[in-house]
């Protein structure tokens, strides 16, 4: 983001008004757009407000923009666009399209960390740099030549990393499958979305666990599906609420994240695991097993997946090298039946040729490599050891206002506020004190509830960022008990 030069031996505002010319005048602000408010951008720009004031001031007096009482300040029509030359309204197109902006929590806090990267980020949900194998990776890189050839590649994806996924598969989830069942994805999160885009019609109803990250992509709304919620309690979601749901609502297909669920932390009971094949089998209905974080399970080995036992052929299996080793390689895969696979394929060939070589390439190396075991071990131990500093600090500031289950794996604590307080006022006030969290209405239909991701923050900020949220919840409920 750019900031003026205070060394520089322009003036702040001149600076200022020069970088806003040159962007009124690259087309980021067409003519009669509303610029950012003299507070926002002196915010942004780290200056005074009358250091901008000064440089509306120019770029006013220059036709540039104009400013009117009550309705801000515009790029002027007159000077940018009185011509038989018409800009296009790109803010109406910026609107346009069948797919939805993403929440406003979500977005609110992807400002924030931008703008203030020395937040404590207690929101982002993926691994901090001393846990991703970022030496290691770059080691795999500079010992092999990673292409002889850089055309497009297989849309399905690269084979080898296929057959490579394959050995994984079957060693460390018990799955058995085959290459050709195999298909590489953009993370997890593109599986999800090709799910949802072309095997799925608008209209038709699907279930999700409550909570459930796929609350938090507007992704199944644009796609036009009809939500319907599946209530998880600590041993996941009833198989009696899909067979009902099915019953009422004709659900097409069922979204499951049975191991260290994404946000609850929660597992899948193995009692309710084969339970929910047998419905799945009695209705012929397909379930996605979203499974990104089973190998982290901090102690002995996690629950087998539902596609282990899958005996009919009714899951979707898909998994993510996300929050194992690098959610940036964007390594993920779908293990699926050949027609759903190929079709998958065929659309991914319309999307974008299949993901670069280079990516699949590391990931292939990485998991064979013998660098790969003592990292998810190192990873485990340093997963445990956050989730612990959290704990501890939770209960040291917080003892008696929030509740919560240890997770047993994972990358997030689930925690239940015991005073409700205004979400979106918890979230500005802790930002304001450093800290950033996503507030649990992001994943679901109850309030009252925090999701706080321990991997992202080093262990040193964990303390410090618990000690901020305190601060801020403490204050609110304060303030909350002046007005009662
Ligand atoms: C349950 C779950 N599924 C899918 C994803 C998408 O992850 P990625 O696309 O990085 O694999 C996430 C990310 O947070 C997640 O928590």
């Amino acid at each position: 983001m750019w900031k003026p030069d205070r060394q520089s031996k322009k003036t702040l505002y001149e600076q200022i008004a020069d970088h806003l010319e040159q962007r009124i005048s690259y087309g980021e602000f067409p003519p009669g757009s509303l610029l950012p408010s003299e507070r926002k951008l002196a915010e942004q720009l780290d200056v005074n407000r009358s250091t901008v004031i000064l440089a509306f001031a120019e770029l006013r007096s220059m036709g540039i923009i104009e400013s009117r009482t009550g309705s801000g300040t515009r790029v002027s029509k007159s000077k940018w666009g009185a011509t038989p030359k018409h800009t296009p309204n790109w803010r109406r197109y910026a609107e346009g399209g069948s797919f939805l902006p993403n929440l406003p929590f979500m977005r609110k806090i992807r400002e924030a960390l931008t703008q203030q990267p020395s937040l404590i980020d207690f929101a982002s949900g993926e691994l901090a740099a001393d846990l991703a194998p970022v030496d290691e990776i770059a080691k795999l890189m500079s010992e092999h030549k990673y292409t002889s050839y850089l055309g497009y590649d297989n849309p399905q994806g690269y084979i080898p990393l296929r057959q490579d996924l394959v050995s994984f598969l079957a060693r460390y989830r018990g799955i058995r499958t085959t290459e050709s069942s195999i298909l590489i994805t953009s993370g997890s999160q593109q599986s999800l979305y090709l799910i949802t885009q072309c095997l799925l019609s608008p209209g038709d109803a699907v279930a999700i666990e409550d909570p459930s990250y796929c609350y938090s992509l507007p992704m199944f709304q644009s796609a036009g599906l009809r939500l319907f919620r599946l209530p998880v309690d600590q041993h996941g979601v009833r198989p009696d609420d899909i067979r009902a749901l099915y019953k009422k609502h004709r659900i097409k297909m069922v979204f499951l994240n049975p191991n260290y669920q994404n946000p609850t932390g929660t597992v899948l009971g193995a009692e309710r695991r084969k339970q929910v094949l047998d419905v799945a089998s009695e209705l012929a209905l397909p379930i996605v097993e979203d499974e990104p974080f089973s190998l982290t399970a901090y102690e002995g080995n996690p629950p087998p997946p539902l596609k282990s036992m899958d005996t009919v052929g009714s899951v979707l299996y898909i998994g993510s090298f996300s929050k194992i080793a690098a959610s940036g390689l964007r390594i993920g895969w779908m293990v699926a039946p050949r027609s759903i696979v190929e079709r998958l394929a065929d659309a991914r060939q319309q999307m974008d040729f299949g993901l670069s070589v280079i990516p699949q390439q590391v990931a292939a190396q990485f998991l064979k490599s013998s660098h790969f075991e003592p990292h998810l071990d190192r990873l485990r131990i340093q997963l445990q050891y956050k989730r612990d500093l959290i704990i501890e600090a939770l209960r040291k500031e917080l003892p008696d206002l929030v509740t919560f289950t240890a997770p047993e794996g994972g990358l997030h604590l689930w925690c239940k506020l015991v005073p409700e307080v205004h979400d979106g006022k918890l979230l500005d006030e802790a930002i304001r004190k450093g800290v950033v969290f996503v507030p649990g209405s992001v994943y679901g239909s109850d309030s009252g509830f925090v999701r706080f991701t321990y991997a992202r923050a080093t262990a040193e900020e964990i303390g410090l960022g618990i000690s901020g949220f305190a601060e801020a919840l403490r204050e609110l409920i304060d303030e909350r008990s002046c007005l009662d």
